[in-house]
């Protein structure tokens, strides 16, 4: 599968994800959650979305292995950042335990979107 088919796949993913925390969270009224559910809508489902957009538009779904790594890599941490946050915000895992976990996907985030714009520099087009 491309990569951005692959992209558009995980986002919609994290939309089906974070829109049901987001109903869970207005129908319980309890918004706890909300900064869990921000960040897998941001991260997951707009993010995602927007890689996949890159991928069809500015780097012609590019397949190197830097564009393999990057994927995993924006993927992982964001898998590893949205479970830290529901641990942490729903009060399951304190803080200092969740919270070296929670640096280690925000660096793989970010690392992810400087891979992508180099991917973006890098193509011809
Ligand atoms: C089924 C759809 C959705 C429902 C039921 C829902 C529900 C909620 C609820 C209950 C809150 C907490 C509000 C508060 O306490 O301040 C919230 C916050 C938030 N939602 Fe959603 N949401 C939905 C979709 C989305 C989508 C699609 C996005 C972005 C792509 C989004 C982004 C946000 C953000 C950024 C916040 C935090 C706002 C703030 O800083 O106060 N939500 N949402
Ligand atoms: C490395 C990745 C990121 C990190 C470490 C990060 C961290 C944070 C932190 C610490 C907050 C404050 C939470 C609080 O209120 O206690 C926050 C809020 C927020 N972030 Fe991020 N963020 C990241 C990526 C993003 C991205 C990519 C977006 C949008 C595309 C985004 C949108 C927001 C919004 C809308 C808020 C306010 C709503 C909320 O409090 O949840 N963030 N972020």
């Amino acid at each position: 599968m491309t990569l951005d088919r692959r992209f558009l796949l995980c986002g919609f993913a994290y939309a089906i994800a974070g829109m049901g925390l987001g109903i869970y969270m207005a129908a319980s009224h309890n918004h706890a959650l909300f900064v869990a559910h921000a960040h897998i809508l941001l991260v997951g489902f707009v993010v995602s979305f927007i890689y996949g957009l890159v991928h069809k538009l500015w780097i012609a779904g590019a397949r190197t292995r830097l564009a393999v790594f990057q994927f995993y890599l924006h993927q992982l941490s964001t898998l590893l950042m949205s479970v830290g946050l529901v641990l942490l915000y729903a009060g399951l895992v304190p803080d200092p335990t969740i919270g070296p976990l929670l640096g280690l996907a925000s660096v793989g985030v970010l690392i992810a979107v400087v891979l992508m714009a180099w991917l973006v520099m890098r193509s011809p087009g």
